[in-house]
């Protein structure tokens, strides 16, 4: 299945060491290259018997409470994929085109109630439904925001984002990573430049399901201007853009006329 993925070791983004001349004296330049060999030989190996069709069996009773979606996508961990293509503008534009609108739901009381969850805001439209943000989504804001903010440094240009904020998001980050506290087994290289766990496959929980699941509850929302303040764009501007069949629609359109997405 993966067996299209090439092994690009130098392209590794897994290594933090910075250090890579560990070979300034000593050996001669034959059991250098040999050394090489042997090195790219085991992880040739090792990389072959790791993304082959191993696929993870004890994801069964990991049944997300809410949307009640289980780990069923194989997922390799690590691979290449267009957000860290070398290509900035192809690069940025994926970025750029994240969106969490599909994450802020607005859920009738039982579902409140039943699953016990905090008080929260009540969609505008319908006063029986409260407005919730899935976290997934969340998650996904920081990660762009964060992204958006490291070019902006690396490109000397002025930051778009509170700098809060992106401290706020990289918190957020390390505190998924806890919270899940996952112990998927990376595999390991024994190299001068290491690598774990690239092209293993885990199972994960399929990102498009979540949409899906979440459009039942779709609250009109879009985010429209990321960088806009509240006062600059009031919120409620937010929670005007109905789908064609959405229940709230008519009182939409009573405040604001047919609104053109
Ligand atoms: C980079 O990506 C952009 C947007 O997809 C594309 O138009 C452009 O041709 C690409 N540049 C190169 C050098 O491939
Ligand atoms: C978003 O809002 C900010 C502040 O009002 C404004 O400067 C910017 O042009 C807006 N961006 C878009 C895409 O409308």
């Amino acid at each position: 299945m993966f067996s299209n993925l090439k092994y690009n070791k130098v392209e590794s983004d897994d290594d933090d060491a910075g250090e890579r001349s560990i070979y300034s004296s000593g050996p001669t330049k034959g059991t250098f290259y040999g050394i090489i060999a042997l090195f790219f030989l085991s992880n040739t190996i090792t990389y072959y018997i790791a993304s082959s069709d191993f696929i993870p069996n004890d994801y069964n009773r990991d049944i997300s409470p809410h949307a009640g979606l289980t780990r069923d996508f194989p997922f390799p961990l690590g691979t290449h994929s267009p957000y860290v293509d070398k290509n900035e503008t192809l690069r940025n534009e994926m970025w750029e085109a994240i969106s969490i609108d599909a994450g802020m739901i607005a859920v009738p009381e039982p579902f409140v109630s039943d699953k016990n969850l905090p008080p929260s805001q009540k969609l505008v439209w319908d006063k029986s439904k409260s407005v919730y943000l899935l976290n997934g989504h969340h998650t996904l804001r920081c990660v762009r925001a964060v992204y958006l903010s490291l070019m902006e440094f690396w490109q000397g240009k002025l930051q778009s984002r509170r700098w809060e904020h992106v401290i706020h998001c990289v918190d957020q980050l390390r505190q998924e990573a806890i919270c899940n506290a996952d112990d998927t087994p990376r595999y390991s290289t024994a190299d001068d430049i290491p690598v774990s766990g690239m092209g293993q496959v885990r199972l994960c929980r399929n990102w498009e399901k979540l949409e899906e699941w979440a459009k039942k509850y779709n609250s009109c929302y879009r985010y429209v201007n990321q960088t806009a303040s509240y006062k600059e764009f009031p919120q409620i501007e937010r929670f005007i853009w109905c789908p064609e069949d959405s229940p709230y629609k008519e009182a939409v359109e009573q405040v604001f006329g047919h609104v053109e997405w």
